[in-house]
């Protein structure tokens, strides 16, 4: 009885995720810091950060380095210096995505193709049934250097954000957050949805 449960729970969520649009992925997408024991195989990892390199980026420069972690000696060392990251006790890996100053556009250009490649990842990780959660490490001054040491990268390389990753452990439900009133039309103050 109890597998024929699980059967049917199973089906209904894999049913449920083909009839998903893009769209559905996106907003769907949730922060996931509970992992089940599960280690993920390397060919998605693969997946995760080829889905990080093809986004874009001023200029097509692609100024961004990555490291994958799966180290839970370097996940504790982490724990130990970011209030915010204990979800990595239970991930399987982590990927830190980091911009390369010789490779940008112009200064400050890396931290906003970053923020693109970080994206791709956490959708990536979401439509193949992954659970994922931005760590947040840049602008933080003393996170940044912390990592820097931790992982031994150059001065031209800066750590942006981590992604802890891991199959998801805990479901949440989408909430509300469509807001009409923060939409202008044409000019500032004049709203598009009346
Ligand atoms: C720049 C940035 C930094 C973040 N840093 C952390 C973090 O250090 N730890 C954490 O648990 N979540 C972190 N988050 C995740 C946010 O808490 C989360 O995205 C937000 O609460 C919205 O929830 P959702 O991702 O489920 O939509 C970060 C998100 C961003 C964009």
């Amino acid at each position: 009885m109890t597998d024929l449960f699980t059967i049917s729970s199973l089906l209904n969520i894999v049913i449920n995720r083909l009839d998903m649009k893009p769209t559905d992925w996106i907003i769907t997408r949730r922060s996931i810091r509970k992992y089940t024991e599960k280690k993920i195989p390397a060919e998605q990892i693969e997946l995760l950060l080829k889905a990080g390199m093809y986004a874009p980026s001023a200029v097509n420069k692609q100024p961004w380095h990555f490291v994958v972690i799966d180290d839970h000696n370097i996940f504790d060392e982490i724990i130990a210096v970011h209030p915010n990251a204990a979800m990595l006790k239970g991930a399987s890996h982590a990927i830190l995505v980091c911009g390369d100053l010789h490779l940008q556009h112009d200064d400050g250009y890396w931290v906003v193709d970053c923020g693109a490649v970080t994206e791709n990842i956490l959708l990536a990780a979401h439509s193949i049934g992954l659970g994922a959660c931005w760590i947040g490490i840049h602008p933080r001054e003393n996170r940044k250097a912390a990592l820097r040491k931790l992982l031994d990268l150059p001065d031209y390389v800066e750590p942006y954000a981590l992604v802890s990753l891991g199959f998801p452990a805990e479901e949440k439900e989408t909430p509300d957050r469509f807001t009409p009133g923060k939409v202008h039309y044409n000019h500032w103050g004049n709203p598009y949805f009346k």
